[in-house]
């Protein structure tokens, strides 16, 4: 089973292989960010700090809402708030290996 941790925490989930991200924490009792669970207000947006190759690529949907949130990051927060990171979206990204991540606020 894919383990997934929360970097900064001691936090580590076992996963079911294929499982959204969101919804496999959210399972065992880990509540992160979120709105509309549908992949386009970005609030469940997370960065990925290893293993982004164990999720499966982003759809149409979140790819759009990504490059959205890029731009809000890079008006708010400047460039380098976002370069050479893996921004996801949790409620999209389901999970094929072990992963670390943090949720931005
Ligand atoms: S909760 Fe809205 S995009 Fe994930």
């Amino acid at each position: 089973m894919p383990r997934v941790s929360i970097a900064g925490t001691e936090k580590v989930f076992e996963v079911k292989e294929g499982g959204i991200l969101y919804d496999s924490l959210a399972d065992q009792g880990e509540d992160l960010p979120h709105g509309c669970l549908a992949g386009s207000c970005g609030a469940c947006r997370i960065e990925v700090i290893s293993g982004k190759e164990n999720l499966t690529p982003a759809g149409i949907i979140e790819s759009n809402t990504l490059e959205s949130l890029k731009e809000e990051f890079i008006e708010k927060r400047g460039k380098e708030s976002i370069e050479g990171k893996t921004i996801r979206l949790a409620c999209r990204s389901k999970v094929n290996g072990d992963v670390s991540f943090k949720s931005i606020k």
